[in-house]
């Protein structure tokens, strides 16, 4: 393995959590190397549902260690939080199992202040945030005035940036978002009282990893939401704030290009996306309602229900373009049991009635397009007992077939269940 970045191919939710567990047994390390707490990974071991937002889904192996790389943005309270509920159920979260990058930057109250006001007075063109302050908070890194990890451990510089944050955040609150604005110092006390609990776990992640990489041990890259939320390769400006595109890894914990050795994208064998945006395959009909249920599709983090459509290979081809993806990972392939006959879109119409390949930047031209779709035929037997390729029914491989041919890259796992145990290796 050595260095493994495993992304998401579609809109987010494909299922990654799973598979990261599962994966994270041949690594030393399991990383995060971009997004914040917008991230919902949830793991079933044993029959117990563990849900993760920031800590990496390694956590649930004793002899894993896990980072929180400098791409990622942490909302320290969520943090502490998780750990500690991970704590009440017997995991033990220290130290040595989880380190967190000095240079990953700190979610504030004003953030999630500012997340909240501006998708309020946006009214309908809301974005669909999660309003957990995640993009002002990558907004602030890029413009130079973030709060680091790092500086929660040294008084000064967190009351000077704080105090300078909270006098240019409250201008915009009060004046121009009709919210209230919020004072500097219960911050700077909380937020030291923060960095005194987490100091044991800040470090340098981008060290550490290399350290672990070159002694011969193996990285697990788990990234956040899907390639077609990325800033910006994603359906701009329905995205998220940072770049889940596997490239990122390398930026987002420290980890240079030509150590990374392969790129598996996870695709949910069809489509699900969360808020606004296009979404050409989506199924508003009784069959969208019927994945919908099926596929149990409503978030994590937020409970919201999932727009739920067919299998968009234009989507996915463009991540495996994107990410250099060397193998395929389909999950909740068993949510498609029963249908008679199963749509996969292999090109957009425009409408100039031209066919494309490939994800138009306009919106408006985006729009416009309808899916040129081929029919697969369904099958009906449970799936979800299948361990191996041969076990799967004929029209079943024929639609993982038809997938990996149309992407361009071959199958390196098919899930079957959320289970650990109902997975097909095939790599
Ligand atoms: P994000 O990083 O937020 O995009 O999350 P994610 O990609 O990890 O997806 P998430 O874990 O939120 O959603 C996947 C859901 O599908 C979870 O409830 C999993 O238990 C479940 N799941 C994963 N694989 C399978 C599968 O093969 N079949 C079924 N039925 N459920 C699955």
């Amino acid at each position: 393995m050595a260095c493994l970045v495993v992304i998401g191919t579609q809109w987010g939710d494909e299922g990654k959590g799973k598979l990261v567990d599962l994966l994270a047994e041949g690594a030393q390390a399991v990383a995060r190397f971009q997004g914040g707490n917008n991230a919902g990974h949830t793991l079933v071991v044993d029959g117990d549902k563990f849900i993760f937002h920031l800590i990496p889904s390694g956590v649930l192996h004793e002899d894993k260690t896990c980072y929180i790389g400098n791409g990622v943005v942490v909302d320290p309270e969520v943090l502490l939080s998780e750990m500690e509920r991970l704590e009440a159920r017997g995991v033990k979260v220290g130290p040595q199992k989880l380190r967190i990058s000095e240079r990953a930057q700190v979610i504030m109250p004003y953030h999630q202040a500012l997340d909240m006001a501006r998708e309020k007075a946006k009214g309908k063109e809301a974005i669909g945030t999660t309003g957990r302050g995640i993009g002002p908070c990558y907004e602030d890194k890029v413009s130079r005035v973030g709060v680091r990890m790092i500086d929660l451990l040294e008084t000064d510089t967190l009351a000077a940036k704080v105090e300078e944050n909270c006098a240019a955040k409250n201008y915009v609150l009060t004046g121009y978002l009709n919210s209230a604005g919020l004072p500097a110092e219960p911050i700077i006390a909380q937020y030291l009282e923060f960095g005194r609990r987490l100091a044991p776990f800040i470090g340098d992640v981008a060290v550490e990893l290399n350290d672990v990489l070159t002694s011969g041990g193996n990285v697990l890259m788990e990234g956040a939401q899907g390639t077609h939320l990325d800033i910006d390769h994603g359906t701009y400006p329905y995205v998220t704030s940072s770049n889940p595109v596997a490239g990122s890894a390398c930026t987002g914990a420290g980890v240079g290009v030509t150590r990374l050795n392969q790129v598996w994208g996870v695709v949910k064998a069809y489509t699900t996306r969360v808020g606004g945006g296009p979404f050409l395959t989506e199924l508003t009909d009784d069959t969208g309602q019927w994945l919908q249920k099926t596929g149990d599709e409503y978030g994590a983090t937020t409970g919201r229900p999932r727009r739920c459509g067919w299998l968009d290979g234009v989507v996915v081809r463009h991540s495996v373009r994107l990410s250099g993806i060397t193998g395929l990972c389909v999950t909740k392939l068993d949510v498609l049991t029963g249908l008679d006959t199963i749509k996969f879109c292999v090109g957009y119409r425009t409408a100039e009635g031209q066919e494309i390949q490939r994800v138009p930047a306009s919106l408006k031209q985006l729009g416009g397009c309808t899916p040129v779709y081929e029919e697969l035929p369904g099958w009906s037997e449970d799936i979800t007992g299948c361990r191996a390729w041969d076990e799967l029914p004929t029209n079943c491989r024929a639609y993982l077939e038809r997938l990996s041919e149309f992407v361009g890259a071959p199958l390196a796992i098919v899930s079957v269940g959320p289970g650990r145990e109902e997975t097909i290796a095939l790599m």
